[in-house]
């Protein structure tokens, strides 16, 4: 089993987009038995994916022992499944700053390793006790950012962050998100470097209309190739990382 996390500090780049539509390449182009975890109490992969957690049963119970019935549930697509995120993830923050709560989302990853070959945790913006169990457990962290100078900068400090705290693991793969090669700004930030490109594009923006990834309803577009061909490189990444 690999796990790969969609992080940034920043909000609103594009994480849950981006968690969706990998998952969903991973599950179906990949054939990978496909978790999606949510674990942003906004639950926007959850809703993008038309799931909810079912009545009496709490998101952040995926995170107390024995817990799992039912928190699990099926997508519309085949190999994908999702564990939802609701409101009690609020109080998830709390929890982990516990001393004994260091390794809890790796210990976690390791009791799905049975029932799933690839898992895609979407995860709250900005830099937390959250964060931090995650870069401890995650095999490849997936960094969306708008081109800019500063969102290039953003990400050169999280590097140095893992440099720092976590001895420069897991590698990371910045994308640039919402890409307008009309823009100069944007432009220019893509050609500093050759982090792969998801352009700007109306059907992603349409994906909350749909509540679907986007392959699902424009299977042969750009936005669909563009998924297709991170998706491909983020196993490239998963092969070449020990
Ligand atoms: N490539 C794209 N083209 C057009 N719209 C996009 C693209 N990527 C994301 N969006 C839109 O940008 C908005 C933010 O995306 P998303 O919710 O995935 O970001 P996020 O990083 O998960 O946000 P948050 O930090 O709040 O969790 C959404 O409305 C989404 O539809
Ligand atoms: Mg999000």
């Amino acid at each position: 089993m690999k796990s790969v996390a969609l992080f940034s500090v920043k909000g609103g780049v594009g994480k849950s987009t981006l968690a969706v539509n990998l998952a969903h390449a991973a599950a179906t182009q990949g054939g990978r038995r496909t978790l999606l975890w949510d674990l942003d109490t906004q639950g926007a992969a959850t809703w993008l994916l038309q799931r909810e957690q079912a009545t009496g049963l709490r998101a952040r119970d995926a995170f107390a022992d024995d817990r799992l019935d039912g928190l699990i549930l099926d997508t519309a697509f085949p190999n994908l499944h999702i564990l939802p995120a609701d409101r009690s993830l609020r109080r998830l923050e709390g929890d982990l700053a516990q001393d004994d709560k260091a390794k809890v989302v790796r210990r976690k990853l390791k009791a799905f390793t049975e029932g799933y070959d690839r898992i895609l945790i979407d995860c709250p913006p900005g830099l937390s006790e959250l964060a931090d169990r995650v870069f401890r457990a995650a095999d490849l962290i997936i960094v969306p950012a708008i081109p800019s100078p500063l969102s290039g900068r953003a990400i050169e400090q999280l590097r140095d962050e893992l440099l720092r705290n976590h001895k420069g693991r897991p590698p990371l793969l910045p994308v640039w998100n919402m890409a307008d090669l009309r823009r100069r700004v944007h432009r220019e930030a893509v050609a500093t470097s050759d982090w792969p490109v998801v352009p700007y594009s109306a059907a992603i923006e349409q994906m909350s209309v749909h509540r679907a990834p986007v392959a699902a309803f424009q299977p042969s577009g750009a936005p669909a190739r563009a998924f297709a061909a991170l998706w491909a490189l983020a196993e490239q990444r998963l092969r070449e990382s020990p």
